[in-house]
């Protein structure tokens, strides 16, 4: 039996992208195309308030992200304003950007855990996958600073076919920095990294011998680091529950203050998004169309519709859907049972050697 009234939990989590200004130029990036520009970012004002609202409403943790976050000069009072309406704070950042004493007045500011991604664990690898000369030794330096300064680090890999073979590098890598956690995540395609996928994407072998190694690694490091890794979709059987389900448990606010139900929402043209401007955050979270699009299962379509699963991973990926099939209520094709699934192996099988096109805002691309 569907469930037409799905219970409204309340978000635990924001992710607040503060920014799209970055000085890397990830191909993987999964910002949109159309970034947004400086002029339209919302004032240090509306982020305070967001940030009362989002704790009235039950918000537990923020992720502060971006672009880079550290791109805007009033990060440490929106990071405050977060810890003081008793939000744990996590600054996600490229590592670039941010010197020492800046982490420091960060941290005083009440950031609570820092994740720094890495490219990879060769230096220049690292920095020409990011677009930026000295990236590496940038994040190197920072990653130390926080430690000293005693705060937790995660480090993040995004893993592709420039990388992929160095996963257990990387995680040698985390742990001499003293990180407590290594997120090794394959690409998602949306974005930029969509754009790029041919240039990104691995072989099956190159996959499986990856899944196989993060197990390896797993037993190996126990109780020195937590690996967490997600599953590259391409390859996988079953679709990841995206967000843990459509406006289920967390929402994004864009740097120019659309309320989206997930990073990618905007690509799907038959949504209109409310704007923190406008809309409290608790009206937007209730009565927001977009996020009733897909909230519960009443929109799903066959196979989800009847499937066992429907609840475990809420059909996959709603702008995955759209991406691969043009139908953001379409079983995410991931899924075996899609009646895409077999052309997910087809666009897998296309790793044209080519150029990245780095991730910009409207300058001209970086180059290493
Ligand atoms: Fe998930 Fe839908 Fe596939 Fe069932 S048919 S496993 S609900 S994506
Ligand atoms: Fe939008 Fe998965 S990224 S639902």
């Amino acid at each position: 039996m569907l469930n037409p009234e799905p219970k409204l939990h309340a978000p635990l989590g924001l992710l607040a992208e503060l920014t799209h200004r970055c000085p890397l130029g990830c191909p993987y990036c999964s910002n949109p195309l159309e970034l947004d520009a400086r002029e339209t970012e919302l004032d240090t004002e509306t982020w305070l308030r967001v940030f009362k609202e989002a704790a009235a409403l039950g918000v537990l943790q923020t992720h502060l992200s971006g672009g880079e976050p550290a791109s805007r000069r009033d990060l440490e009072v929106i990071a405050k304003s977060a810890r003081d309406a008793g939000i744990y704070v996590n600054l996600i950042t490229s590592g670039v950007g941010i010197p020492d004493a800046r982490m420091e007045k960060l941290a005083d500011a009440g950031i609570d855990h820092v994740q720094i991604s890495i490219q990879d664990s060769e230096a220049d690898s690292a920095d020409h996958i990011a677009g930026y000369r000295g990236a590496y030794k940038r994040k190197d330096e920072l990653a130390r600073v926080v430690r000293k300064i005693g705060l937790p680090l995660t480090v993040n890999m995004v893993v592709h076919r420039a990388n992929i073979a160095r996963i257990s590098d990387m995680v040698a890598l985390a742990i001499k920095l003293g990180a407590t956690r290594i997120e090794i995540a394959h690409v998602q395609y949306y974005g930029w990294a969509l754009k790029n996928r041919a240039a990104l994407m691995p072989t099956r072998e190159q996959v499986d011998r990856a899944v196989e190694e993060v197990n390896t690694l797993r037993e190996r490091h126990k109780g020195e680091i937590v690996i967490d890794a997600v599953v590259p979709d391409y390859y996988a059987k079953y679709p990841k529950a995206c967000m843990g389900g459509w406006a289920r448990r967390s929402l994004n606010i864009t740097p120019g203050g659309r309320a989206l139900p997930c990073h990618a929402a905007e690509i799907i043209p038959s949504l209109t998004f409310w704007n923190v401007r406008e809309h409290s955050l608790r009206d937007i979270w209730m009565n927001a169309p977009s996020f009733k699009a897909f909230r519960g299962t009443e929109w799903m379509q066959e196979p989800c519709r009847s499937c066992e699963r429907r609840e475990v991973d809420f059909g996959g990926c709603r702008c995955q859907a759209l991406l691969l099939t043009g139908d953001a209520r379409a079983t995410d094709p991931v899924c075996h049972l899609s009646p895409h699934h077999a052309e997910l192996a087809e666009m897998a099988a296309d790793r044209t050697e080519q150029p990245y096109d780095y991730r910009r805002l409207k300058a001209p691309a970086p180059q290493t």
